[in-house]
């Protein structure tokens, strides 16, 4: 923790009515005074999601189904990173300077208890695609060995691998997605048979964006492990929004972003590395103000950095913690179980997301009939409903990702929507 905060401080701040209430922001004293950042996040076991939604600026008419794509930050998250802008540039003295470069330290030792590994294997990257970068970039790769990847990974994954295949002289090879999910087994069946000798790495998605599929990822990590095969699982769309135990996972390498499931602020994101790979893994930049601990020490020097933001990021942390992720995973579950149900109901629609709560978490994805997807998503918005579209024949559709700030009201009335337009037309 840095000097002027301690770990007790920051669980305070987000308790107490955030960062603003604590450094005196005016604007967080009138919202303060308005009520709603003092109410209590838990009674007990019990977790108050109005409360919640009542930390968010979000408008209560505006039902924002999109944590896959982007996910909007708590007030005092915002309030953070704008009081430390304004303070670096009202107060740029030496020691506020060295303080905020020592964020990143705090910010890591929160992730890392997170995630639930060591701190001094977490590097702060600007997003998943940096990170899922760095791994492709930072292994000795050559001709003769082999990149094992899955066809519905994120272009950060596929099109860099293939892009570095082809100047490094590596080959590519691709196990196919199929649809609906065809259960845990299939898959581990599917990429074991798809290791040869010369398999280096498997790069997978723990939660797919497309279909919202979920990966069995400690499973693959064993399997590859077994076959002294690298792991990669692009952790995009499970990190802030599962309850994810990379000790028990034990993958060589996990990606995500803050601006996701974890509704931190953007441009912020984390890499995993495991301390097993860690002697044959390259730093993809050299450059000053390197992290001050573990592997961040060589492979973190990326310059000047917006250390407002990663300190907020940390702050992001701890209000996940106080709500606790076991809750906000089982939240967003019956959120999307209520998606995929009302759907389910809806003639015409298909859903690509599977109906087996075992193989899905909160990426619900479908067809809305015969609709263009993208009218689909202009109607949505003019109704203020926020999702996304999927054009083009490959599992084309709608995608609805609820998250802990959603209510029942807000799935409610965008299933509504979809079955009215299915009935009535665009
Ligand atoms: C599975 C997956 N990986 C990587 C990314 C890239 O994330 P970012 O834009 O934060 O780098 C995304 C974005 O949607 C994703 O869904």
């Amino acid at each position: 923790m840095s000097a002027s905060l301690d770990r007790r401080d920051f669980a305070r701040l987000f308790t107490l009515g955030g960062a603003a209430a604590l450094l005196g922001h005016p604007g967080a004293r009138h919202l303060a005074a308005a009520g709603t950042l003092r109410r209590p996040l838990r009674h007990g076991h019990t977790v108050d999601w109005d409360a919640v939604r009542s930390r968010f600026l979000l408008p209560p008419e505006l039902s924002v189904l999109n944590a896959a794509n982007l996910c909007p930050s708590p007030r005092d998250v915002l309030l953070s990173v704008s009081e430390d802008t304004e303070r670096l540039d009202r107060d740029p003295v030496p020691t506020f300077r060295d303080e905020m470069h020592g964020v990143k330290e705090d910010t890591r030792a929160l992730v890392a208890g997170h995630l639930k590994v060591a701190p001094e294997n977490v590097l702060i990257t600007r997003n998943t695609s940096e990170a899922n970068n760095w791994v492709s970039g930072g292994l000795d790769l050559g001709a003769g060995d082999e990149v094992l990847i899955f066809s519905d990974n994120h272009p950060s994954n596929n099109q860099a691998w293939k892009a570095k295949g082809e100047r490094f002289g590596y080959t590519v090879r691709e196990v196919p997605q199929v649809n609906p999910h065809p259960g845990m087994e299939y898959y581990v069946d599917a990429f074991r048979r798809a290791l040869t000798p010369r398999t280096r790495v498997l790069a997978f998605t723990h939660l797919t964006n497309t279909a919202g599929d979920l990966f069995p990822a400690a499973e693959l990590c064993r399997m590859a492990r077994d076959a002294g095969v690298v792991t990669l699982v692009d952790g995009a769309q499970s990190f802030g929004l599962m309850d994810v135990d990379l000790s028990e996972m034990d993958p060589d390498f996990y990606s995500g972003s803050a601006h996701k499931w974890p509704c931190g602020p953007k441009e912020t994101g984390v890499l995993y590395v495991n301390p097993r790979v860690q002697d044959r893994f390259w730093p993809s930049l050299y450059s000053a103000y390197t992290g001050r601990s573990g592997l961040a020490r060589t492979h973190e020097g990326m310059g000047q950095r917006d250390e407002p933001a990663i300190r907020a990021f940390g702050r992001e942390i701890v209000f996940l913690g106080s709500i606790g992720q076991g809750a906000i995973e089982a939240r967003s579950r019956e959120l999307a179980d209520a998606a995929v149900e009302g759907l389910g109901q809806i003639p015409g629609v298909h859903l690509w997301t599977s109906t087996d709560p075992a193989l899905r978490v909160a990426v619900v994805s479908f067809r809305p009939a015969e609709l263009d997807p993208r009218r689909v998503l202009e109607a949505l918005e003019a109704e203020g409903i926020v999702a996304t579209a999927r054009p083009g024949d490959d599992r084309g559709g709608i995608r609805f990702s609820p998250h802990f700030y959603n209510s029942f009201h807000d799935v409610e009335r965008a299933v509504e929507a979809i079955g009215r337009y299915v009935r009535q037309g665009l």
